[in-house]
């Protein structure tokens, strides 16, 4: 309904690893050449978790823009940029703090989870800044207006969560007066025939609540060329009666990508030691992919295993082919090859897979400048797109008094 716009975020709290390209970035590369994105380093989100030890943020924030420029993330693409060099993020999280019911943030399922794991490992997480992790990611997605931000499964009730906001947000803050008249005049601007069609999709809407005529009538409304934003709110808001849309709810998109897990079979991480790093060397793949363990029933060459219960088979499943893959299904089961073996067409193909990551990485390594000229600008660019909304946002918050 807004402009189609596209947004992710990483917090920078260690190297990019293959978990990361297959998980996220390989997704946002293709999403660059089908919609406007913007990608940035959420280094406020790592604090929330990384407060005591905050240097790991200034340590990894560039290479991690070098991996996703390496990744094949496109700058004249798409906007990167760092989450604390545009605070109007900061602005509109406090707002929203305001109308934000605590009990909603107290139910978001990865909190109490998130707290709990992170005591184990001792990080005293009880803050009112994790509480409100998912209310500044609210405002990373709203301030831009976002359509779609892509994310694993486990921030959808992240997504969920910004879409209540931006519905409360537009319930409390939407409701001008005169709207009616103003939205009326605003649908006079659009031309007759358009004016004519609009009422017709709205009245369906309003009268037999049809999806389809709202969806269509929206689209009719976001496809106007010279409306001025506020009325394009209105004949949004109009649509289905409140007021003015001035915050727009976004999708989660979810990526349907086979997981890659780490080299235990557990989530891949690299706290966990268990990673394949964006950057190690051709050497140190090799190595790490021999050392992973294997089906623990193949004590000997010539005991049998089940690929099933092997880690080595998830990687099989994500780089091999039909051929490879019945070639180790065969050969595992009847004790026919060796692990190493069987390891083998892994370690070429994630090789192959890096050779071309590497060296753009190392020629973004080469030219540092470069690489914060890019960020300069995704910044100011950021910067400017999220002034916007926030003036939009002051006004009908009734904060735009002189
Ligand atoms: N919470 C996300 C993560 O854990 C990072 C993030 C912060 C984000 N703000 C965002 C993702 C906005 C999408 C949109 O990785
Ligand atoms: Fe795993 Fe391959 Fe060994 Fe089977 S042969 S246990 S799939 S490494």
């Amino acid at each position: 309904m807004f402009q189609d716009r596209v947004l992710s975020g990483m917090r920078p709290t260690g190297a990019m690893h293959l978990g990361h390209y297959h998980g996220a970035l390989k997704n946002w590369v293709r999403l660059q050449n089908e919609h406007p994105c913007l990608f940035f380093a959420a280094d406020w989100h790592a604090l929330t978790s990384h407060y005591e030890d905050p240097s790991v943020i200034e340590e990894t924030v560039w290479d991690m823009f070098i991996d996703w420029l390496a990744s094949g993330i496109d700058p004249s693409r798409a906007t990167l940029f760092v989450q604390s060099r545009v605070p109007q993020h900061a602005e509109l999280t406090l707002l929203m703090s305001f109308f934000t019911p605590l009990s909603w943030l107290e139910r978001v399922p990865t909190y109490k989870d998130s707290v709990e794991r992170h005591a184990e490992h001792g990080r005293d997480l009880t803050t009112y800044g994790f509480l409100g992790y998912p209310l500044m990611q609210a405002a990373d997605i709203l301030i831009y207006r976002a359509t779609g931000v892509p994310v694993g499964e486990d921030q959808v009730s992240h997504v969920e969560l910004t879409r209540e906001i931006a519905r409360r947000f537009n319930h409390l803050f939407g409701r001008e007066k005169g709207f009616e008249q103003k939205a009326e005049a605003a649908v006079k601007k659009m031309g007759p025939k358009k004016a004519k069609l609009y009422r017709e999709l709205r009245a369906r809407f309003q009268e037999k609540g049809d999806e389809e005529a709202l969806e269509q009538a929206r689209e009719l409304v976001g496809d106007v060329q010279n409306l001025a934003l506020g009325d394009k709110e209105r004949l949004f808001g109009f649509i289905e009666g409140g007021g003015r849309m001035i915050l727009s709810e976004p999708e989660a998109l979810l990526t349907a990508t086979p997981k890659l897990l780490g080299l235990d079979g557990q989530k891949m991480s690299k706290s966990y030691g268990n990673a394949i790093l964006l950057r190690d060397t051709p050497d140190v793949v090799t190595g790490k992919v021999r050392k992973m363990p294997t089906d623990p029933a193949r004590v000997r060459r010539t005991d049998p295993g089940t690929p099933e219960k092997c880690p080595v088979w998830n990687l099989h499943l994500v780089y091999s082919g039909e051929d490879t893959r019945d070639w180790v299904r065969q050969g595992c089961t009847s004790a026919g090859i060796g692990c190493l073996e069987c390891k083998q067409p892994v370690i070429d193909a994630v090789n192959a897979e890096l050779k071309p990551i590497r060296e753009r990485a190392a020629a973004y390594e080469e030219d540092p400048t470069q690489v914060r000229s890019i960020i300069q600008d995704g910044c100011e660019k950021a910067s400017d797109l999220a002034d916007e909304t926030m003036r939009d946002v002051r006004e009908a918050m009734g904060l735009d008094y002189s």
